[in-house]
């Protein structure tokens, strides 16, 4: 059975699923470089490139799996809507109407084929399948980890009426055993709070998480914070006229009553933080920690599973999940590493596979390099196009090494590109991590982040007891951990101001080119670590195409882009 799963919003993406495995996933972003796909445009070209990948066209696909139950629109949502979040706005009446005329199930199915045909895509089209947004959450996590049981917890800002979930997973099944719904919702509470503090909503709340460390806990924020949400145990409320139910002047994220409750105006974009927007963001982080914790808490007591799954978009939160990690009631977790929606094209598919009866746990993620690729052939093509003058480099990761040992910007491009946020090694931009001023330098050359972001580091799975606590295996840089004592006067540049560090681990198997560099870095060092950050600039998604590679080379102060086995310098010399 070949199933094709969409998410079809912000992060928009689609996965190719044959006979239960993943043959290859698209994000919309990385075919149109609109970054998370503000525009909403549905993932045609994500489409292409998974078909095109399968040898397939549409003919070949029994169902299209959508990870979001456009079925309960108009209808269910409209009275649950009129019902639940009374009180609104004449604004936001408006802003519900205009959504729930796109969310038509017969619209959508008529917008999808028509732009499927326009873009050329051969094949009649299939049945379309509509499922539970959260279980499309649950299905990519769950399915996908190493795990036969697990509590399964999925956090989001709201997927119909849902905001947060706990499952229980076992073999092939997933039981919903408690959910909180919509207004009550830790994202969007998390994203109000992200928009107040001067970042986007939606792509800035790990900008939150990152300033939380340099706030204190204060009491007048924590009693200020805790009259929008309100924890009890494994249940929680948050007050939604403090995010979307009276008077907006600022931002969509967040009301007026919120600007008085806190008595400071929100901060604007390119202003100064002061200590006071700190503290606002390590209340609510720490606040956010707390309702997470007590509902894993409470999921582990249900279902009697010590290994947790998360996904949702508030499953971003590696400080959250280095958390959940640490509670004495887990052995272990497991988060998909596009843990947001753009992992709900993968959830739609497995759900739908699960539905039909197949199992789904024949195995489990291993990597994520499910984007697209281009052979040697294709990039020695383009390289002669654009007329660049490049090397063959038959030793890269050595040479390669050697440039960041000396303190060079290395941009490292290769293989199939990376599903998710994170660059793991084939999109990535590379530096010395023992370097005291790198992480300055790479935000002055390259990135222009906000000076208090941390970077973080690939490491070698096998070295990396050795830098940070309790740690085994993790390969994709979403949950955190902390360094052991002495490694952040070591590693200045990827740990970050509270000690922890979001790390990569790497195996020769899941990466050997990878792998490879990084222990020709230690051959140098004596350290199996580099500071691994995605090969992009700001604004703009990571980069695709050799040719988007060579142009953001060209477009900042990245010394050295390694691109297959090819080698393009701006300094030649030294025997290059
Ligand atoms: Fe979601």
């Amino acid at each position: 059975m070949n199933i094709i799963g969409l998410y079809t919003n912000v992060n928009a993406s689609a996965c190719l699923l044959k006979s239960g495995q993943i043959v290859a996933v698209g994000e919309e972003e990385r075919f149109n470089r609109i970054k998370a796909n503000w525009t909403k445009s549905l993932p045609i070209q994500s489409i292409k490139y998974v078909l095109s990948e399968g040898h397939m066209t549409l003919d070949d696909i029994d169902y299209i799996a959508i990870g979001w139950d456009l079925n309960k629109y108009p209808d269910f949502m409209n009275s649950y809507v009129n019902k639940n979040l009374q009180g609104r706005s004449e604004i936001d009446k408006i802003i519900h109407d205009v959504n729930i005329s796109h969310w038509n199930p017969d619209y959508f199915k008529f917008r999808l084929e028509i732009s499927l045909s326009k873009a050329g895509v051969k094949g009649k089209m299939p049945e379309i399948r509509f499922l539970n947004h959260h279980l499309t959450h649950a299905a990519s996590t769950f399915y996908l980890s190493p795990f036969s049981e697990a509590t399964v917890i999925t956090v989001d800002g709201s997927g119909e009426e849902n905001a947060t979930c706990v499952w229980k997973g076992s073999g092939d099944f997933l039981e919903k055993i408690h959910e909180i719904n919509v207004p009550n919702s830790l994202g969007w509470f998390y994203s109000a709070i992200t928009e107040y503090i001067g970042f986007k909503a939606y792509s800035g709340e790990g900008k939150t998480m990152g300033l939380a460390p340099y706030g204190n806990d204060v009491k007048e924020i924590r009693e200020a914070l805790e009259k929008i949400i309100q924890i009890e145990g494994h249940n929680y409320t948050i007050d939604p006229s403090y995010i979307y139910f009276s008077d907006r002047t600022h931002s969509f994220k967040f009301t007026d009553k919120l600007v008085r409750l806190l008595g400071q105006p929100p901060r604007k974009h390119g202003e100064e933080f002061t200590q006071f927007h700190k503290d606002v963001a390590f209340v609510t982080q720490d606040l956010l920690e707390e309702a997470v914790t007590n509902i894993v808490n409470y999921g582990v007591k249900e279902t009697g599973f010590r290994n947790v799954c998360v996904a949702g978009g508030v499953g971003m939160n590696c400080k959250m999940n280095g958390k959940i990690q640490n509670m004495e009631e887990v052995d272990d977790v497991f988060v998909i590493p596009p843990s947001s929606d753009n992992g709900t094209s993968i959830g739609a598919a497995l759900a739908l596979y699960a539905e039909e009866g197949y199992g789904c746990r024949d195995y489990e993620l291993e990597h994520v390099y499910y984007g697209p690729k281009y052979k040697p052939s294709e990039i020695e093509k383009i390289l002669r196009y654009t007329k660049v003058p490049h090397v063959l480099c038959q030793d890269a990761e050595r040479k390669a090494a050697e440039l960041i040992y000396e303190n060079n910007i290395v941009a490292w491009y290769q293989g199939a590109m990376e599903i998710g946020s994170r660059a793991l090694g084939n999109r990535s931009i590379l530096a010395n991590p023992l370097n005291q001023n790198m992480k300055d330098k790479i935000n002055h050359d390259v990135k222009h982040r906000e000076a208090f972001r941390p970077f973080c580091p690939s490491m070698l799975e096998e070295d990396a007891p050795f830098y940070l606590d309790g740690i085994k295996s993790a390969p994709y840089m979403i949950v955190a951990y902390d360094a052991l004592p002495g490694i952040k006067e070591l590693l200045p540049s990827v740990v970050h101001h509270d000690n922890s560090v979001r790390p990569q681990t790497v195996t020769e198997d899941s990466n050997w080119r990878y792998w490879n560099l990084i222990n020709e870095f230690k051959k140098l060092s004596g350290h199996g670590v580099v500071l691994n950050t995605s090969f992009n600039i700001a604004g703009e998604p990571i980069v695709c195409t050799p040719q988007e590679a060579i142009r953001c080379f060209y477009g900042t102060g990245i010394d050295y882009l390694f691109i297959g086995d090819y080698m393009i310098a701006k300094k030649w010399g030294r025997g290059i």
